[in-house]
């Protein structure tokens, strides 16, 4: 039997960060759908294509590939982009590029598709509310700007990613803006998801809580975790 876990929220809310250690322990398979909007900017911008022209990045679809690999490893035509599409450069026009209709129905089709073979737990913004409308369990994880801009910060520290916080709050408040105010499925919380405010829990909190909602929502519908 599938199962489907639906792990939505503004950017840097930390999902995928505990989807990736969810779906470790519980041995589901992880769907970064935001680097799949990653790959298909970075290609764009390759391409010299302005992310702000929707004509010209729509015409790019028959010439992308998306590969996202079980080790985290992302490929656009073959060629790892994994690094790459943290770049600041991407952040500041992925926006764009998931705001296009027929490029979300592109990467949309690909979700469901590995939904359809996997138990998979897949975050995003529009799991819950479009990709994923029968998910098992949904999620809508939250935390105050600040929060998410301080964590997105440490982590590219981590990485070796320059930045500064005032351009990582910049950014996060920008994409916020932009994909919760598109006109195809825009961020949303699903109405029968569950809020979680994580802005003063540590990750392990996070993924406990979460492993908890899910156990007892697969329980109630007579499924195993
Ligand atoms: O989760 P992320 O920051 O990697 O996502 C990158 C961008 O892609 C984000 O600004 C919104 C967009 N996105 C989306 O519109 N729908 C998704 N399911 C996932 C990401």
């Amino acid at each position: 039997m599938k199962i489907s876990i639906a792990i939505d929220g503004p950017a840097a809310a930390g999902k995928s960060t505990v989807a990736k250690r969810i779906a470790n322990i519980l041995g589901y398979t992880y769907i970064d759908t935001g680097a799949m909007y990653r790959a298909f900017t970075w290609y764009c911008m390759e391409k010299g294509v302005n992310c702000e022209d929707e004509k010209a990045c729509c015409a790019l679809i028959p010439e992308v590939t998306i590969k996202l690999r079980p080790s985290g490893i992302v490929l656009c035509n073959d060629v790892d982009i994994t690094r790459a599409i943290r770049e600041p450069r991407i952040n500041a026009n992925v926006s764009y590029i998931a705001s296009y209709k027929d490029i979300r129905l592109f990467l949309v089709e690909q979700q469901r598709n590995m939904a359809s073979k996997h138990s998979v737990i897949m975050d995003g913004r529009d799991i819950g509310t479009y990709v994923l409308p029968n998910a098992d369990v949904k999620i809508f994880q939250i935390a105050s700007v600040e929060t998410r801009a301080q964590r997105r910060y440490d982590e590219n520290m981590e990485k070796g990613i320059p930045c500064t916080q005032e351009e990582i709050q910049a950014d996060v408040r920008k994409r916020d803006y932009i994909d919760s105010h598109r006109d195809f499925a825009p961020l949303r919380c699903a109405e029968d998801a569950i809020t979680l405010d994580t802005s003063d829990m540590s990750i392990e909190e996070v993924v406990n809580a979460i492993i908890d909602i899910i156990n007892k929502k697969l329980e109630e519908k007579g499924k195993n975790a």
